[in-house]
């Protein structure tokens, strides 16, 4: 798993998922990664950010996949672009709107899949639905390879911070949440002209905090998988899982994979608390630092902290 696939999928448009695509690159280019976009979409907005802004040293890709062809020519397509990508550079982020033309085995290709959402009603119900017929990916603890599901919410105005609805059970799969990208004219203003990690403003913090919860993700997952490889032949899987949710964390590598689990199996309880607790709302123009202090959830922070900390 030297290589760093994301998958920045829905399948609804407007959600964000090519600014996140964009701009999740150039956050991962500036921590001084290789990073290919590859995107797959008609409308080329995330290909054509990154080729207008100024130059920020990713490698930029362009593919339109065989939708009407049907079968599995879609995903041999993707898969071949995505491997040849994936040899040449440390991470490679794929910017797709999913179709049902789209066999849900493309997502195992990845390391990440990352779908963002709006947090109104009529968005989580979609979600949903979508993770729902592709949830046999994410679900099935027996496949080692199964991708790790990151939830991130897009677009999210200040007065929906307090909102709880990742508590809900309508997600039918584990999960990690990311912390939420907030909506601002600057982030539509950033369009081809710059970078949202260069914005000033609460939008820009809500970014770069998300690009580290992605690095964060990404560990925990390298951690768990070696663990789950280091005790392969000393313990069985169902042993290992009781391990990785109920020992209290004694070593760094099951510190990691304990907090994995906690986050994974969409226990929003801590959440709801903080959503339920009345403190009070946040401005609409907040500082970096004082977004620290925002009533974004314990785990969002915990989150990041992981990277800040190395
Ligand atoms: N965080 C944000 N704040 C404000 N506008 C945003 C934000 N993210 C995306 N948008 C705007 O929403 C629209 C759709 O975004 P886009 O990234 O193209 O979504 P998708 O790729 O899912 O269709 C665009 O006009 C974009 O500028
Ligand atoms: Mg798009």
């Amino acid at each position: 798993m030297s290589n760093f696939k994301i998958l920045i999928t829905s399948q609804k448009g407007g959600v964000g998922k090519s600014t996140v695509a964009a701009n999740l690159a150039a956050f991962i280019r500036r921590l001084g990664k290789s990073v290919t976009l590859i995107d797959f979409d008609t409308h080329a907005s995330s290909s054509n950010w990154l080729n207008r802004a100024p130059e920020i040293g990713v490698s930029v890709q362009h593919h339109v996949l065989p939708l009407e062809q049907g079968g599995r020519r879609p995903i041999l397509d993707a898969r071949l672009h995505l491997r040849r990508a994936a040899d040449r550079t440390d991470v490679v982020i794929c910017d797709l709107t999913w179709t049902d033309a789209i066999a849900s085995e493309l997502m195992l290709e990845f390391d990440l899949v990352i779908v963002p959402t709006s947090v109104s009603e009529i968005e989580l119900s979609a979600t949903a639905g979508f993770l729902n017929r592709h949830r046999w990916v994410f679900d099935s603890i027996l496949l080692h390879t199964a991708p790790t599901l990151l939830m991130c919410p897009t677009r999210v105005q200040a007065e929906q911070l307090r909102s709880d609805v990742f508590s809900n059970q309508r997600f039918p799969v584990s999960f990690m949440l990311a912390p939420p990208v907030l909506e601002a004219q600057s982030a539509r203003d950033m369009f081809e002209r710059g970078y949202l990690i260069d914005l000033p403003d609460a939008c820009g913090a809500s970014f770069n905090e998300f690009g580290k919860a992605v690095m964060t993700a990404y560990d925990v997952r390298k951690a768990t998988i070696a663990m789950r490889e280091a005790n392969k032949h000393t313990a069985n899987l169902s042993s290992i899982v009781q391990k990785t949710l109920h020992n209290p964390a004694t070593t760094k590598s099951i510190t990691v994979s304990s907090q994995a689990s906690i986050l994974g199996r969409h226990r929003m309880q801590k959440m709801r608390a903080d959503a339920t607790s009345g403190k009070p709302n946040i401005p609409v123009q907040t500082t970096t630092s004082s977004l620290a202090s925002m009533r974004i959830p314990q785990f969002f922070k915990r989150m990041s902290m992981g990277m800040s900390t190395k």
